[in-house]
């Protein structure tokens, strides 16, 4: 058993990261700052199971602030999901984009530093490769949104720490993740629920856009197997990601299928920042890791609907 910090454990992924820990036997302290992207009481019903759970402990704190060193008290793994996320946002909001992914990262790096952590797994995303992102983890990095250009800068930071200082990192860049507690500001979330309430969808660019969608419980499977077996992670990029690529128009027909509603769509031309193709080359942490993806997109999916028309339901 092992003592893990995570941090942004209120969120989407790290609520269920968190939750894989305690069922493993881990003991696990979570940080998150509640930082109003979306709101407080989403995050704080990803922590309700969380909460009941005697190995579990909670620490509202903002890592851009908060004195970091206490909380790697005996830790042997940081699980760095906090950020900002999201593309849009970052467009109208650097300062926030930068100051929770960049400068809160340096900060923990140092704490880490100090207290000699065994091991940093920083979570870091698609899209650093920019409009596409179809190829290994050695291709070029040309992030076309500021949330990218912020979340490489992230990455580059961990590596000036390895390299400087030899702290032990592992990357791990998640493609478009999806299924219950997925944030409200991402496409499926929007999708699902203007089907399920019969209202619009407004689609940005024709459809035809693919993406590696991960189910959350695989994109889970590869951030523990990078902890598991560290041997192998240390010092190593891992694109994770699910074994699927479909496109948004394949994505609407299975949605539609799944609600027995039709979609009413609204088009607009893409964002700016929108990534246009994204497949996971998951060769490296299959090899390395023996990770594999085992949720089909139907099947995500449908877990995906059963959960929001959960939440509808109680609304
Ligand atoms: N969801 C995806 O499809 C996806 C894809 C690629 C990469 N990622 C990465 O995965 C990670 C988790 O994403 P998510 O979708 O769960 O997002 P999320 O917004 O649900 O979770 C992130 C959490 O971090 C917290 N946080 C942000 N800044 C903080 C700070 N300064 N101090 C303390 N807490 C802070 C937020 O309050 C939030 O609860 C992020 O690093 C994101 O960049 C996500």
């Amino acid at each position: 058993m092992s003592k893990c910090l995570v941090t942004g454990a209120a969120g989407f992924i790290g609520s269920h990261l968190s939750e894989a820990l305690l069922e493993g036997g881990h003991e696990v302290v979570a940080v998150d700052a509640f930082i109003p992207y979306y709101p407080r009481a989403i995050k704080e019903s990803n922590l309700t199971n969380l909460r009941r759970h005697s190995a579990f402990t909670f620490v509202e704190a903002d890592l851009r602030k908060a004195d970091l060193r206490e909380l790697l008290d005996g830790c042997e793994v940081i699980f760095h999901l906090a950020a900002m996320a999201g593309l849009m946002k970052s467009w109208s909001d650097l300062e926030l984009y930068s100051s929770c992914n960049i400068i809160a990262t340096q900060r923990l790096l140092e704490a880490a530093r100090d207290k000699k952590t065994p091991h940093f797994i920083h979570v870091s995303t698609s899209s650093v490769y920019g409009r596409e992102a179809t190829g290994p983890e050695e291709s070029p990095l040309n992030p076309v949104s500021p949330y990218g250009i912020t979340k490489l800068a992230a990455e580059n930071l961990c590596r000036a720490y390895e390299a400087n200082f030899g702290l032990p990192i592992t990357i791990l860049r998640y493609f478009s993740v999806y299924g219950p507690r997925q944030r409200p500001d991402m496409a499926y979330n929007i999708l699902i629920r203007a089907l399920l309430e019969d209202r619009p969808f407004t689609m940005y660019g024709d459809g035809t856009q693919t993406r590696s969608n991960t189910f959350v419980s695989d994109c889970v499977k590869g951030t523990l197997l990078a902890f598991e077996k560290r041997d192998r992670a240390l010092g190593k990029i891992f694109n994770i990601g699910g074994g699927e690529t479909v496109s948004l128009n394949r994505v609407v027909e299975i949605l539609e299928e799944i609600t027995g509603r039709r979609a009413r769509i609204e088009r607009r031309p893409p964002r700016p920042g929108d990534q246009k193709h994204t497949a996971a080359d998951i060769s490296r942490a299959r090899q390395e890791l023996n990770y594999q993806p085992t949720t089909p997109v139907v099947e995500g999916l449908r877990a995906q609907v059963a959960w929001q028309k959960e939440i509808l339901s109680q609304s």
